[in-house]
C-alpha cells in the first residue's frame, strides 16, 4: 500500500514511449489507469502488462486533435484523481517550409488537448479536494531551437498553461506540475548518427519524476522539474 493505492489516472499517449512508463509505473503502484492514443494495439499492449502484474487498466482509443473524439474520452474515463497530459508530437521543419496544418495539429495536441482535459477532469478534482495535474512539456519551452518553432512554442505554452493552472487550484490541495525532459530514448526521437542513445534519459526516468510529484507531501507542489541527459548524447 502507499500513497496511490485506490487512486486513478488518465494517462494520454500511453501507448510507448513515456507515457507507457508512466502508465506502467502508476499501475505498479496501485492506480486504476486508463490509457489513451490512436493506436490500439499499443494501448493493448500496456494494458495487458499493467493487468499481468496484478494492476488495472482499461484503453480508450481517441485522437487528442479531434473534439469528436476528445468528449468521449472525458466520458468514458469518468473522474479521476490525477491527468497526465503526456502526449506531444512536433515535425521539425524550417518556419518558412513548415506547412500551417503541422502547426495547428501540434498545438491542438500539446497544448489545447491537455487544457480541455484539465477543464472537463477539474471540478471532480476540486470537489474532492485533491488531486494532480502533470503536464510533460520538455526543454524546448525554455528555449527555442532551428526548425522547432511550433513544438517549442506549444511547449512554452504548456509551462505558461501549468503556472496559471496552479494559481487558480492550489487552493483546492491539487497539485499542478511540468516536467520538462532533455533527450528521452524513445520512438518520438529518430535514430540519427549524431546522438548516442546510450547518454538519453530513460523513459522510466520521467515516470520516476510523476511519483515524485504524486508522492510530494500534501504541504509541498513541485511546480516544474527538469531533467536533463547526466551526459551529453551528442557525439
Ligand atoms: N522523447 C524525447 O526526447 C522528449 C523530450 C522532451 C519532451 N518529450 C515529450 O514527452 C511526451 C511523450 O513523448 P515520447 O518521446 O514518449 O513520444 P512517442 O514515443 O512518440 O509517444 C507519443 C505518444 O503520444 C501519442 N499520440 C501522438 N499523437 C497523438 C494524437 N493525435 N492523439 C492521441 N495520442 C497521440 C502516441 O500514440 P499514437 O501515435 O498511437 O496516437 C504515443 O502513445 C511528448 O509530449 C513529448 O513532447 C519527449
Amino acid at each position: 500500500m502507499n500513497e496511490l493505492t485506490g487512486k486513478s489516472a488518465m494517462v494520454t499517449g500511453a501507448g510507448r514511449g513515456i507515457g507507457r512508463a508512466i502508465a506502467i509505473a502508476l499501475g505498479k503502484a496501485g492506480c486504476a489507469v486508463t490509457l489513451t492514443a490512436r493506436t490500439e494495439a499499443e494501448l493493448h499492449n500496456v494494458q495487458q502488462e499493467i493487468l499481468a502484474a496484478g494492476g488495472k487498466a482499461v484503453a480508450h482509443r481517441a485522437d487528442l486533435t479531434r473534439d469528436d473524439d476528445l468528449h468521449p474520452l472525458i466520458e468514458a474515463c469518468g473522474p479521476v484523481d490525477f491527468l497526465i497530459n503526456n502526449a506531444g508530437w512536433g515535425k521539425r521543419a524550417s518556419v518558412v517550409r513548415s506547412r500551417v496544418d503541422d502547426w495547428d495539429q501540434t498545438f491542438r495536441l500539446n497544448l489545447r488537448a491537455p487544457m480541455i482535459l484539465a477543464k472537463e477532469l477539474l471540478p471532480a478534482m476540486i470537489k474532492k479536494g485533491q488531486g494532480a495535474v502533470i503536464n510533460i512539456g520538455s526543454v524546448s519551452g525554455k528555449s527555442g531551437e532551428a526548425n522547432g518553432a511550433a513544438y517549442s512554442a506549444s511547449k512554452f505554452g504548456l509551462i505558461g498553461f501549468t503556472q496559471s493552472l496552479y494559481e487558480e487550484v492550489r487552493e483546492h490541495g491539487i497539485k499542478v506540475a511540468v516536467i520538462l525532459p532533455g533527450f528521452v530514448d524513445t520512438p518520438m526521437i529518430p535514430p540519427v548518427k549524431h546522438l548516442d542513445r546510450g547518454k538519453m534519459i530513460q523513459a522510466d526516468d520521467v515516470a520516476e519524476a510523476v511519483l515524485f510529484i504524486l508522492n510530494a507531501p500534501a504541504t509541498a507542489c513541485p511546480v516544474e522539474i527538469t531533467i536533463r541527459p547526466q551526459r551529453s548524447p551528442y557525439k
